[in-house]
């Protein structure tokens, strides 16, 4: 794991709908770039009480919801789970998953507590050719009015560094005011 992992307790935080001050619904598909009616497999990773599960899941035709906590798919549960959403208790750098069986992965305000070496090495084996990764989360560059201490975050340039290194053609790699935001692709 990275610096540390949220504490269940504080579950409640994350299903406040002034969270999508820092991140939207249609900026993570923007970045996905799926539209309605895809029939695609999406991964989301760390998916917590599943707050942006829940709001991609109807612009997919089915969806891994990964998290290493089981008292997290608990608040998930008691939010209500979509019908084709699968949760799945795993850490991300060791998926049961097969081979080349997703076609595009999703992170929010997670990556800064991800083993995230071990877990790009994985994405790239579960992702499909030209699968899309977006990451969205507290950048060390932000002002550290909401989220982690910035002590505990990552930046754009080292994300774009860590998933260059892993193999993935990145996209986009921006610094927004208090989040970062990545779009790669697997080839
Ligand atoms: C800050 S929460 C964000 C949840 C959700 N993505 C959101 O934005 O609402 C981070 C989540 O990642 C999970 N997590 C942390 N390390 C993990 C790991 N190595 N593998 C899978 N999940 C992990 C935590 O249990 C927690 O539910």
């Amino acid at each position: 794991m990275g610096f540390h992992t949220f504490d269940p307790a504080k579950a409640a935080r994350l299903d406040d709908e002034s969270r999508y001050q820092f991140c939207s619904r249609d900026e993570l598909l923007g970045a996905l770039a799926a539209g309605g009616g895809a029939d695609d497999h999406l991964l989301d990773l760390g998916s917590g009480t599943g707050f942006y599960t829940t709001a991609l899941a109807p612009f997919f035709d089915r969806v891994s919801a990964v998290d290493i906590q089981p008292e997290m798919h608990d608040h998930f549960r008691d939010n209500g789970v979509p019908a084709n959403v699968s949760l799945v208790e795993s850490s991300t750098d060791s998926l049961p998953l097969a081979d080349s069986s997703v076609d595009a992965v999703v992170s929010t305000m997670t990556a800064h507590e991800l083993p995230l070496a071990a877990t790009l090495t994985e994405l790239r084996r579960v992702l499909d050719a030209d699968g899309r990764l977006v990451i969205v989360d507290w950048s060390a560059e932000g002002r550290g009015e909401a989220g982690p201490p910035r002590s505990e975050r990552l930046g754009a340039a080292d994300l774009r560094e860590s998933l260059t290194e892993a193999g993935f053609s990145v996209e986009r790699a921006e610094e927004r005011g208090e989040t970062l935001l990545i779009a790669a692709t697997s080839n």
